[in-house]
């Protein structure tokens, strides 16, 4: 038996990032757990605002936006920036910033930044919605791990991101536990 427990968008877990922008010449960052891939090829995310979010007035004004995923060391940080607008704060302060070269800060104490163009946006209810195509992902260099002269990015239990759930409680991540494309082939058509 389940228990209809509402309309809730019960997914988990969610994984917080902070998105970064410049609004009105001041450095930004909002936290978001409203982020999600909308596909590999080509390159693009969607994220959720507020429409009377800071944030939200920054992207707008330059269709541009970086997604920086902390790690769970840094929660306190990352939900200061859920707590406070920047309409009265000055969270800029908060992480050291680079900027990239298309205008958008990207916090060096996150392991990844990834730099978006904003290709569409729309108001749904009183949400912003920005569909944006990936320009650059940037990875911090003791995060990229060389085997058998390949460079790859270290695995997520390193990368420890700050996870959420609608339980309004932060997590962090579990183990490694199987491969993509791999484990359902365990599945023989006899087992079904
Ligand atoms: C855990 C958490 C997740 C959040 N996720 C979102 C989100 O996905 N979209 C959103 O618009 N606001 C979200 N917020 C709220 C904003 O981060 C918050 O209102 C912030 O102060 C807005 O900052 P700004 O006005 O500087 O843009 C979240 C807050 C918390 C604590």
């Amino acid at each position: 038996m389940k228990k209809n427990i509402g309309n809730v968008p019960y997914i988990y877990p969610i994984p917080i990032v902070l998105i970064g922008c410049v609004v009105n010449g001041k450095i930004n960052y909002t936290e978001v757990g409203d982020v999600a891939v909308m596909g590999i090829n080509p390159p693009l995310v969607a994220i959720s605002l507020n429409e009377n979010h800071f944030g939200t007035e920054g992207i707008v004004k330059s269709a541009k936006f970086s997604i920086n995923i902390p790690t769970a060391e840094m929660m306190e940080r990352a939900d200061y920036c859920g707590i406070y607008s920047g309409k009265d704060e000055d969270k800029g302060r908060l992480f050291m910033a680079e900027m990239h070269e298309t205008g958008v800060p990207m916090i060096k104490e996150c392991p990844v930044c990834i730099i978006c163009n904003v290709i569409k946006d729309f108001n749904i209810k009183h949400r912003h919605i920005f569909i944006g195509e990936v320009l650059g992902t940037y990875i911090e260099d003791r995060y990229m791990i060389k085997e058998d002269g390949k460079e790859h990015v270290a695995p997520l239990d390193e990368l420890n991101p700050l996870l959420y759930g609608l339980d309004n409680k932060y997590y962090s991540i579990g183990n490694q536990i199987g491969t993509g494309y791999k484990e359902g082939k365990k599945i023989t058509s006899e087992q079904l």
